[in-house]
């Protein structure tokens, strides 16, 4: 009999794909997803420990599970409660100490032993912690299954980051780097385009920093063989026949190489929009935040992909109030706002993770200079964001149109520069990429001119944007 899996997700797009995973792993025991933890046979709290207070969210989702939990025994059944994600590898021991009826603490290089422990756990009572870092790729045991949504996918190529930036819990929690092996990652790219993706994202903490071996090196043994870098692995995946456009992310500016400016240059499939995280416009800040990179090098460097593909457009990372920030490092992010330009961004207060060397720097800023700067750096990238959609006005975009919008006969789509796009069309165009002509544009999204037959122009978007 089919047993009912309610998963949670908090934070990252990883977690989402890590969740997708482990609801893959986990059909094969009999556990179908389900959307209510009410009556659930197993919860899961994929979580994650980047945002403020997390472990404390986590907490309290667990006292109110532990209702159903209790209410469930009553009923003579079992729920099993597990938390998972990036909180479970930093404070696995605490919340075996402060949540005992949790059954199961598990980090993310784990996943591919739920199986192990949720047998451990229905056969046993007691807590299955398993938070160390195993040697062998968790990859390795993975089913191969494919979860594609509305003709996209996520694809994970690398894991970990050991950049060490000193706000940054990710090399704790997520461990040193790793990257899959390229005939891996080539072969589930074939199964997600199989299963309906025509778009792929290429996922990692660290995803430039990918140097995956080639058929017969070992990545961790000693006799490190050929391995190719991110630039490469696009190149060959762009060669599959389906795969229509490709993305990745998050990036670290210090490491974008050569090779992968000239994929930008010469992989038409490779959507041109780029989110590269700055944090700081600042030299001291990014200094004081081990970033490897100055704000110069990080003007150089997006000087250098535009040069490589002049209509690429970015979108970044920022922190406001990071210890020792004065108004003028603060201004100087604002400079480098003005001088560069981003189709969007993602911006954030400075806010302490224990552990993390920032966290017990001297000169915490003060919360009401945080909001003030936040509010400010906000405030004039939404002005950026908007200005860029409504230049958008006019233009043809090829657009992945992946599914139904709000309204009646209403699809919605994402162009190459993952603006929203909604468009009265018919339904048997979902799924694939048309060329539409930009009639409106909102803060967050675009609106195009209705169509009502399949064009003739439905192509590669990528080569529908070169022409
Ligand atoms: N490369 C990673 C980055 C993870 S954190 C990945 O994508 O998996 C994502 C962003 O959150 C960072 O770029 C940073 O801007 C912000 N961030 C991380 N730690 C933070 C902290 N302690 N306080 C505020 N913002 C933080
Ligand atoms: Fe975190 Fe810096 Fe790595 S932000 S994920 S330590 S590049």
């Amino acid at each position: 009999m089919a047993k009912s899996l309610f998963i949670k997700t908090y934070g990252c797009q990883m977690n989402v794909y890590d969740s997708n995973r482990m609801t893959d792993i986990l059909a094969p025991l009999g556990y179908e997803a389900s959307s209510t933890p009410d009556g659930a046979d197993m919860v899961i709290l994929n979580t994650c420990h980047i945002r403020e207070k997390a472990a404390e969210k986590v907490f309290s989702e667990l006292g109110r599970l532990r209702f159903l939990k209790e209410a469930k025994q009553e009923a003579g059944e079992n729920m099993i409660l597990a938390v998972a994600g990036c909180v479970a590898q930093a404070e696995g021991d605490e919340i075996v100490r402060r949540a005992p009826y949790v059954d199961m603490v598990f980090g993310p290089q784990t996943y591919h032993r739920l199986p192990e422990m949720v047998a451990r756990a229905s056969r046993q009572a007691g807590v299955v912690l398993d938070t160390d870092f195993p040697v062998e790729s968790k990859f390795d045991h993975m089913p191969n299954t494919a979860s594609v949504e509305n003709s996209t996918a996520f694809l994970t190529i690398q894991e970990g980051c050991d950049k060490f930036c000193t706000f940054c819990v990710v090399p704790y929690t997520r461990g040193t780097e790793f990257s899959r092996p390229v005939a891996e990652v080539l072969d589930e790219a074939r199964r997600l385009r199989d299963a309906g993706a025509r778009e792929i994202t290429l996922l990692g903490q660290n995803v430039n920093a990918y140097h995956g071996a080639v058929a017969g090196g070992s990545e961790r043994g000693p006799e490190r063989g050929p391995e190719r870098g991110l630039g490469d692995l696009i190149r060959d995946l762009a060669e599959i026949d389906g795969i229509e456009r490709l993305r990745y992310t998050t990036s670290y500016p210090a490491e974008v190489d050569d090779a992968l400016i000239e994929a930008h240059r010469d992989v038409p499939e490779l959507m041109p929009f780029l989110h590269l995280p700055v944090q700081s416009g600042s030299d001291r800040v990014l200094s004081a935040m081990n970033r490897r990179h100055d704000s110069g090098q990080y003007r150089d460097l997006v000087e250098r992909l535009r040069a490589a593909r002049p209509d690429i457009g970015l979108s970044s990372d920022f922190i406001v109030g990071f210890p020792g920030e004065t108004e003028k490092d603060f201004e100087q992010s604002m400079d480098l706002i003005r001088d560069i330009g981003f189709l969007q961004a993602f911006s954030f207060k400075y806010s302490p993770r224990p552990g993390t060397p920032a966290a017990s720097m001297p000169n915490q800023v003060e919360e009401a200079d945080k909001s003030r700067r936040l509010a400010a750096l906000q405030a004039l990238l939404v002005e950026q964001q908007v200005q860029f959609n409504k230049s958008c006005i006019g233009n043809d975009m090829p657009v992945l149109l992946e599914k139904f919008g709000r309204h009646d006969g209403q699809l919605v789509g994402r162009s190459p520069y993952m603006q929203a796009v909604h468009v009265q069309a018919p339904a048997d165009l979902l799924g694939s990429i048309v060329s539409l002509r930009i009639d409106g544009s909102g803060e967050n999204s675009l609106s195009a001119t209705a169509i009502d037959t399949k064009p003739s122009d439905t192509t590669s978007g990528a080569a529908r944007m070169m022409a």
